[in-house]
């Protein structure tokens, strides 16, 4: 019978020893080629790994922001490690620490609320991993903690919604009583974009905001909020809703009360999704300010830059408008979310 397995003589052992050494040393080399101290685990194949850690799915905005996350990583060759931290910030920390110890090239995140970020920032600046935020920001005083901010400028996306209502509502003989639909507690869309509305309809004594409270960004918490200031508050001339989804849920619950949303209760939001334009364009939204969720091609970008060790701008704006009805109707065929 044939022997099976192979027989080695000390010469070949020796020859194989050299291959492997000489294997393991080139391995080497190409670890410390991408990036000097790269810890990366690494996909493997050479392409650079990004941690993305989303918010959740509360609205039409994130559903937009979460695709053009996902494609814009394809297309740019990066290989996406994807959590959704379905609205809380426990997740968020936990989803940036499996990051960290994975190795990810960057790590890039929209946290969920401003606040409480230092520690794990710190955990990620000491592994050398390199963070972006995306879409939101964090209060953290230590700069030093992130490489780059890419989003909108909330507070200014507040402001326009203000500065319109003053100039719609000027001619107003008595006292104007707005609702505010707030985003999420503790997010920076919330905190800015009310402070923004605030600061501009201050222009105005006969505005004001008569109730303001939380929707979570979602249409159920819209629709549901707002059936509760219909019924405190007899009357109401404006909805200032901080996004599409909310003021959408509350057309629901004013509709349900009597009412015609756009003409007995002038409607305004923020974001400009398809539905959102949709309703400005039939008449039940007045004005919508835009914050643009197409974010994913300069993130993907940004990440490459940083992690070839190129400087970044340490804040990077998204363009964005705002629109009337007329201007929706005028957009919204070549909408794509
Ligand atoms: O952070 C952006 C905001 O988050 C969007 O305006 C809102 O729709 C989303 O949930």
């Amino acid at each position: 019978m044939a022997k099976t397995g192979i027989t080695l003589t000390r010469r070949g052992l020796g020859a194989m020893l050299a291959v492997g050494l000489l294997a393991g040393g080139l391995a080497g080399c190409g670890n410390s080629d991408t990036g000097g101290d790269d810890k990366s685990g690494g996909s493997g194949n050479g392409k650079l790994v990004m941690g993305f850690s989303q918010v959740g799915a509360e609205s039409g905005w994130r559903t937009a922001n979460t695709n053009s996350i996902k494609e814009s990583a394809t297309a740019a060759g990066i290989e996406l490690k994807f959590d959704d931290a379905q609205g809380k910030q426990e997740n968020q920390i936990k989803a940036l620490r499996n990051f960290i110890q994975q190795k990810v090239d960057v790590i890039a995140f929209s946290p969920v609320v401003e606040s409480g970020w230092d520690t794990v920032l710190k955990e990620a600046k000491d592994a050398k991993i390199p963070v972006i935020l995306t879409d939101r920001a964090v209060d953290s005083a230590d700069k030093s903690l992130y490489k780059t901010f890419i989003g909108s400028d909330f507070v200014k996306e507040g402001k326009l919604a203000g500065e319109w209502l003053v100039k719609e509502k000027a001619s107003a003989a008595g006292p104007v009583n707005i609702v505010e639909l707030q985003g999420t507690t503790g997010a920076a869309p919330a905190n800015d974009r009310k402070k923004g509305f605030a600061e501009a309809i201050a222009a105005n004594p006969n505005l004001k905001v008569v109730a303001s409270q939380s929707g979570d960004f979602t249409r159920a918490g819209g629709k549901q909020v707002m059936e509760q200031f219909l019924k405190a508050n007899p009357k109401i001339d404006v909805l200032f809703a901080h996004n599409d989804d909310m003021g959408l849920g509350a057309l629901e619950a004013i509709t349900a009360a009597g009412k015609t949303p756009g003409k007995d209760i002038t409607i305004i939001t923020v974001d400009a999704v398809k539905d959102g334009m949709q309703a400005l364009a039939d008449g039940k939204f007045n004005f919508i300010a835009e914050c643009s969720p197409l974010l994913g091609p300069q993130l993907m970008d940004l990440a490459k830059k940083v992690k070839a060790g190129e400087e970044v701008p340490a804040r990077v704006e998204t363009e964005e408008t705002t629109f009337t009805q007329e201007q929706a109707k005028a957009a919204l065929p070549n909408r794509k979310y």
